[in-house]
C-alpha cells in the first residue's frame, strides 16, 4: 500500500510533561511506521505569541532535541524548522489572496487568543493561512490534528479547493486525523494534566522533584485494608500509561486486593517513569550538550522538505503568474 504522507507542525511548549508525551509526540512518533511523515517547529507561528528573539532561538534548538530524543527519527521522517523553507512565506502571500477574511473571522482559535489578552495583530488573524500554507506546499494528504485545530483544517481545504478552482488543480486536499480522545491524562490533582493547572508530572527534570511531585498525586482516602476502586482513581491511571495490557491488569489486581498502601504503590511509580525515561534522558543530554548533531538534522530535513515543495511552488508560480527565474 502507497504510504500517506502526513504533516504536523507541533509548537515546543517548553518543558514536556507526561501528558504531551502521552497524548501527542508518542502518537506522533508512531506515524512514522507506515507513513510519510513530514513534522516541523512552527517557529513563524510562535511569533505571535513569543518576542524574545533569544528564547525563541532557544526554545526551537531545544524543542528540536527533546523530538529527536523522544523517537523522531530522522532516517524514516522528514524533520525540520518552520523557516529553513522560507518559501512557505511566499506561498502564505499567494493563498492570502484566495482568503476571504469572512473566513478567518469566524475563527474561534483567533477569538480565543484575543479574549485571553494576546494582541490582535495580523499575525495572529492569518495564522491559519501561514498553517495551511504548511500543509499544502508539501502535498500533504493527512494531517493529524487535535481538536481545537480541526477549524483551521477545514479552512485549510477550503483554501485548497478555492485556489485549484481558480487557477487548476494543484494542491492535494488535505484530510483532518482527529485525534481520538486518548483517554484523559489526568495530572496529580485528577484534572487534564495541564502547564496551567501546575499539575504536572516532566519527562526530563530531577529524580526527587519527580519524587515530590508523584508523591502529591491525589488518592481517596480508603484505608489500606479496603480494596481500591481503580476506576477514576489518578494514581492508577497515571501509572497505567507506563503498563502493558497484562501489567496493568495485575496491578488492577493489587488494587482490589486489601493490605495496598498508596504511598507504596507512588514510590515504585517514581522508579517507573524514571526507567521509563532513562534512555530518552542520556539521548536529550547527549544533544543538548552539543547541538551540531541537531542542526545538522534540521538541515538535511530542510533540504527534504524543500525538494517535496519544489513541484507545487513551481506551478503555483507558473499559474499565478510570478516571475520567477531558475538560479
Ligand atoms: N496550529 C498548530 C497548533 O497550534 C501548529 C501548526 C502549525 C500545524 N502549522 C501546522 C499543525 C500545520 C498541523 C499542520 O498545534
Amino acid at each position: 500500500m502507497k504510504k500517506k504522507r502526513v504533516l504536523s507542525g507541533i509548537q515546543p511548549s517548553g518543558n514536556l510533561h507526561i501528558g504531551n508525551y502521552f497524548g501527542m509526540m508518542k502518537p506522533m512518533i508512531d506515524l512514522q511506521v507506515e507513513n510519510e511523515l513530514f513534522c516541523f517547529l512552527p517557529n513563524y507561528h510562535a511569533l505571535t505569541s513569543q518576542t524574545d528573539g533569544e528564547v525563541l532561538r532557544k526554545n526551537t534548538v531545544e524543542a528540536a532535541a527533546d523530538f529527536l530524543s523522544l523517537g523522531m527519527d530522522p532516517e524514516k521522517s522528514v524533520f525540520w524548522v518552520q523557516s529553513d523553507v522560507p518559501e512557505v512565506t511566499e506561498l502564505t502571500w499567494v493563498l492570502n489572496n484566495v482568503t476571504s477574511v469572512g473566513m478567518l473571522e469566524r475563527a474561534t482559535s483567533y477569538k480565543d487568543k484575543v479574549s485571553q489578552g494576546l494582541p490582535a495583530h495580523h499575525g495572529l488573524f492569518s495564522y491559519p493561512v501561514l498553517m495551511t500554507a504548511d500543509i499544502l506546499l508539501f502535498g500533504t494528504e493527512v494531517v493529524p490534528v487535535g481538536k481545537d485545530q480541526k477549524q483551521h483544517l477545514e479552512m485549510a481545504r477550503d483554501i485548497a479547493i478555492k485556489f485549484n478552482t481558480i487557477y487548476g488543480e494543484t494542491f492535494v486536499v488535505p484530510e483532518a486525523l482527529i485525534a481520538e480522545e486518548t483517554g484523559l491524562i489526568p495530572g496529580t490533582d485528577g484534572q487534564k494534566m495541564s502547564k496551567s493547572y501546575g499539575n504536572t508530572l516532566e519527562i526530563f527534570c530531577e529524580k526527587n522533584d519527580l519524587a515530590e511531585k508523584v508523591m502529591g498525586i491525589v488518592t481517596d482516602n480508603t484505608p489500606p485494608d479496603e480494596p481500591k476502586e481503580t476506576e477514576n482513581n489518578t494514581l492508577f491511571m497515571i501509572y497505567s500509561l507506563f503498563l502493558e495490557e497484562s501489567e496493568r491488569n495485575s496491578l488492577k489486581e493489587r488494587f482490589q486486593t486489601p493490605g495496598l498502601k498508596y504511598v507504596d504503590v507512588k514510590k515504585e511509580l517514581v522508579d517507573v517513569i524514571w526507567d521509563f525515561f532513562a534512555a530518552y534522558r542520556e539521548k536529550r543530554n547527549g544533544l543538548y550538550a552539543d547541538d551540531t548533531t541537531v542542526v545538522k538534522i534540521l538541515k538535511e530535513g530542510a533540504d527534504k522538505a524543500r525538494d517535496a515543495a519544489e513541484p507545487y511552488l513551481k506551478m503555483v508560480r507558473e499559474r499565478t503568474g510570478i516571475l520567477y527565474w531558475d538560479s
